[in-house]
């Protein structure tokens, strides 16, 4: 029996584009299904200022595949130095539609960012009365703290005491992956939301480390205990206001994931929308699916829900997709859920 499902069409809130070749290559995956999505600053140099996000933008729009009126939401990297005057500037022409702290050395081209956190107090003060809001690579960068308690940790140490210090400040905590992540969010008010992953939603530690190592699931912040994944899925599929998408899908080239000392990011731009559908369907909740890809984003940013709409279609005969996509950068891995997905996009 084929089953039909139409959503208004899809954000994504948290996506790695990257730039030139790998650009060219991986946006045709998201611009496909998706009308929007929020675009990562973490390049090489850095999107720092208002004229950086201008010149990114451009290079993301002659990219683009034609006949696609896809929109890239810009975000600025938040460096020590960084400027509230370019960042309200950024903001005031509505290019930019979020500031992205990465704590320095947190993950994939990090370096430049934020070590003492007093000295973007200006920045953040700003954001508060403008409404612009921040989004958050939510771990602690200390050696000391086992990669698997980071993001707890941050909550505590990091994230509890710059709400309190920036009152009225807008925050997304990117990509979170534990029960204490999505308990913070249902406890916080309307300023605070959380973006969830599909890779989240899938992977527990014991797909990346159990029987072999695989480096297409290891991504940043990493995969936790199951009882996380399940907290993760609660919340996802809850249609609460708070949770939505940002894949984070975020490419890299397989000789650089396939590699000793191997890059973090799971490449799921190409199959979200199935996945999701297939989850959805697993845990009785496809009448919620909208809200949590279509809705709950642009609500949060302040921006008016998509008018498109996407089909998926429902097959008994799982699909089968690619598993991998070549770029003139080289191939990239495709996220394999490693369950049969019955759902495909149809238009
Ligand atoms: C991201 C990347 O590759 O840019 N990697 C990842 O594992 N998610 C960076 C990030 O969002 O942490
Ligand atoms: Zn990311």
């Amino acid at each position: 029996m084929t089953q039909h499902l139409t959503l208004r069409r899809p954000d994504d809130m948290h996506l790695h584009l990257r730039d030139d070749a790998l650009l060219r290559g991986v946006l045709p995956e998201t611009t496909r299904h998706f009308a929007r999505a929020l675009v990562m600053p973490n390049l090489v140099p850095p999107v720092v200022t208002f004229a950086d996000a201008q010149a990114y933008h451009a290079r993301i729009l002659a990219a683009l595949p034609d006949g696609t009126d896809f929109q890239p939401l810009m975000t600025l990297y938040l460096t020590e130095a960084t400027s509230p005057d370019d960042v309200a500037a950024a903001a005031a022409a509505g290019l930019v539609k979020a500031v992205k702290l990465y704590p320095a050395g947190a993950t994939t081209n990090s370096a430049s960012g934020v070590k003492d956190f007093t000295k973007v107090q200006p920045v953040l003060e700003r954001m508060a009365q403008i409404g612009l809001p921040l989004c958050l690579h939510g771990e602690v960068t200390d050696p000391i703290v086992d990669i698997f308690d980071r993001e707890a940790v941050f909550i505590d140490r990091i994230l509890a005491p710059l709400r309190a210090r920036n009152p009225g400040l807008r925050v997304v905590m990117e990509h979170i992956t534990t029960e204490e992540g999505v308990a913070y969010v249902r406890a916080a008010g309307p300023d605070l939301a959380a973006t969830i992953t599909t890779h989240h939603l899938i992977l527990n530690r014991n797909h990346i480390l159990a029987g072999g190592i695989r480096p297409h699931y290891y991504c940043l912040p990493i995969a936790k205990r199951e009882k996380h994944r399940l907290a993760l899925r609660a919340a996802a599929t809850s249609g609460e206001a708070h949770f939505f998408l940002g894949t984070d899908s975020a490419p890299h080239v397989d000789a650089l994931k396939e590699h000793a000392c191997g890059c973090a990011g799971c490449f799921t731009a190409t199959t979200t929308m199935p996945l999701l559908a297939q989850i959805f369907e697993d845990d009785a909740a496809l009448p919620r699916l909208e809200a949590f890809t279509s809705l709950n984003g642009a609500g949060f940013y302040r921006l008016p829900a998509n008018q498109g709409t996407l089909t998926l279609t429902r097959h008994d005969t799982p699909q089968a997709f690619p598993a991998k996509i070549l770029t003139e950068a080289g191939p990239v891995t495709v996220f394999d859920p490693g369950f049969p997905v019955h759902w495909h996009v149809t238009s």
